[in-house]
C-alpha cells in the first residue's frame, strides 16, 4: 500500500542542505520514503493523507536514554530542588527498586516510557542497562531493553554497587557481565565521574567492550572536569554525553575527532548543573546531539520537544541547529548518520520514520514551548495515533 502525505506546508528532510521545503509532498511505500517532491507534482497512490499545512520532519533520535528501571527519585528530586546537589549516588536506590522488581514490572515500565516518547515524535531510541550492576540483573536489563529500545548500550560500569570490592567489580563488568550482556547489546558505555569510575577505569572497561565487539559511548564531564572528553576522543568513541564542563582543549580535541558531543539539556535543569556549552562547540566545529537522558535520577522526562526548546531558549542554538542535533545528530551519535540503514532524515529509500507538528513550522518547536504540538508519527510507515489532532 502506497500513501502520499501531502499538503505540507513546511518539510525539514535533513537529507542534503539544511533548507526547509514549502508546498511539498511525499509517498510512503512498504515502510520507506518513495518520493518527495512538490505537492503540485504528487504521483498516484493507494491513500491520501493531508496534513492542511502542517510541518513535517524526521523523527526524533534519542541517543541516550536509561529506560530499564522500576522505582522513583521524587523526594531526591525535591531535596535537590530545596539546595542539595546531584550525586553519583543515588543511583543505588534505583539499583535496588530495580533488582527487587519482576520482569514484567521492568517491561511495562520501560514500553509505557517508549510510547511516550514516541507520542512526543521519538522513531529511534538508545536505551542503556546500568541499574542491575549484578550479572543476572544486568542481563535480565540487556535483554528487556533490546525488547523496547532500537539500540542498547551495557552501562555495567554505572557505579560500583554497595558492599562490592572496586577491583572485583571491574573485574565482573569486563569479565562475565559483558559476556552475559552482550548478545542484546550493540553499545559499552561507562559513567566517568567523581564517585563513578575514574578515566583509567573507564579505559579498561571500554577497551573490554571493544574486544567484545561493541561499540564505545562514555558519560564524562557531567559534575566536573573529569578527564572523560578526552577519554572519549582517545578511544574513538562514538559520543561523549553530558560534557557540562569543558576546558578550551576538550573543545578543540572533540573538534578535530569524529567523537559526537551528546548534550542533555533536560539533565542538566533538573541537577542544576551549568547547561553544557552548545554555542561553543557549535562554533568550534563539534557535531552536537540532543538527547532526552530519560531517567528516574537526574532526567525524569522523554520530551525531545522540551529538550529542543531548552537548547534554543537557553543555549544558543538557532531552531535549525536544534533540531539538526535532534535528529541526525543522535543518528551520528548512534552511528547511523548516513548508509543504508541511516535515520534521522527523510529521503528516498530511508525508513518512513517522520512527524507531523501542529504548527506550520518547526520554529513553534521553541516559540511554543511546552506545548503538545506532535500531531502524529509515522513509525517505519505505520501511523502512531495521534494525541493533539486528527486531520
Ligand atoms: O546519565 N550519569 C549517569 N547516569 C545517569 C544518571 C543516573 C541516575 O542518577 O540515576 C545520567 O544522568
Amino acid at each position: 500500500m502506497s500513501e502520499l502525505i501531502t499538503d505540507i506546508g513546511e518539510l525539514t528532510t535533513q537529507d542534503g542542505d539544511r533548507t526547509r521545503l514549502h508546498d511539498a509532498a511525499l509517498v510512503i511505500d512498504e515502510g520507506r520514503v518513495a518520493w518527495i517532491g512538490p505537492a503540485a507534482d504528487s504521483p498516484a497512490t493507494d491513500t491520501r493523507t493531508s496534513v492542511a499545512g502542517r510541518a513535517v520532519l524526521p523523527g526524533w533520535v534519542d541517543s541516550h536514554s536509561h529506560l530499564v528501571f522500576a522505582g522513583s527519585r521524587d523526594a531526591e528530586f525535591e531535596a535537590r530542588m530545596a539546595g542539595r546537589p546531584y550525586e553519583a549516588g543515588g543511583i543505588a536506590t534505583t539499583v535496588a527498586a530495580t533488582r527487587a522488581a519482576s520482569d514484567d514490572v521492568l517491561l511495562r515500565n520501560a514500553k509505557a516510557l517508549r510510547r511516550e516518547a514516541e507520542l512526543q515524535g521519538t522513531t529511534f531510541l538508545e536505551t542503556k542497562t546500568g541499574y542491575g550492576l549484578d550479572v543476572e540483573a544486568e542481563s535480565r536489563s540487556a535483554r528487556i531493553a533490546a525488547s523496547v529500545a532500537d539500540t542498547v548500550s551495557f552501562l555495567g560500569a554505572h557505579v560500583v554497587p554497595a558492599g562490592v570490592d572496586r577491583r572485583d567489580y571491574l573485574d565482573l563488568v569486563t569479565g562475565p557481565m559483558l559476556a552475559a550482556v552482550a548478545p542484546h547489546v550493540q553499545w559499552i558505555d561507562a559513567f566517568c565521574e567523581v564517585g563513578a569510575f575514574d578515566v583509567e577505569e573507564s579505559r579498561e572497561v571500554l577497551r573490554a567492550g571493544r574486544s567484545a565487539g561493541l561499540g564505545l559511548r562514555l558519560h564524562g564531564n557531567q559534575l566536573g572536569y573529569s578527564g572523560g572528553v578526552e577519554l572519549a576522543v582517545e578511544l574513538g568513541c562514538a559520543s561523549v554525553d553530558h560534557c557540562n564542563h569543558l576546558s578550551a582543549h576538550d573543545i578543540d580535541a572533540l573538534a578535530s575527532s569524529s567523537t559526537v558531543a551528546t548534550l542533555l539539556p533536560a539533565c542538566d535543569l533538573s541537577t542544576r548543573e551549568p547547561l553544557a556549552p552548545a554555542r561553543l562547540l557549535l562554533d568550534a566545529g563539534v557535531e552536537i546531539a540532543l538527547a532526552s537522558n530519560c531517567n528516574p535520577g537526574s532526567s525524569y522526562t522523554t520530551s525531545m520537544p522540551f529538550c529542543i526548546a531548552v537548547a534554543v531558549l537557553q543555549m544558543g542554538l538557532t531552531i535549525d541547529e536544534a533540531v539538526w542535533a535532534a535528529t541526525r545528530g543522535g543518528a551520528q551519535a548512534l552511528g547511523r548518520g548516513t548508509g543504508a540503514d541511516a535515520v534521522g532524515s527523510i529521503r528516498v529509500g530511508g525508513r518512513a520514520d517522520l512527524q507531523v507538528l501542529d504548527a506550520p513550522s518547526v520554529v513553534h518547536l521553541a516559540y511554543r514551548p511546552g506545548v503538545p504540538l506532535t500531531a502524529a508519527v509515522w513509525h517505519g510507515g505505520i501511523r502512531t495515533p495521534p494525541i493533539v489532532s486528527a486531520f
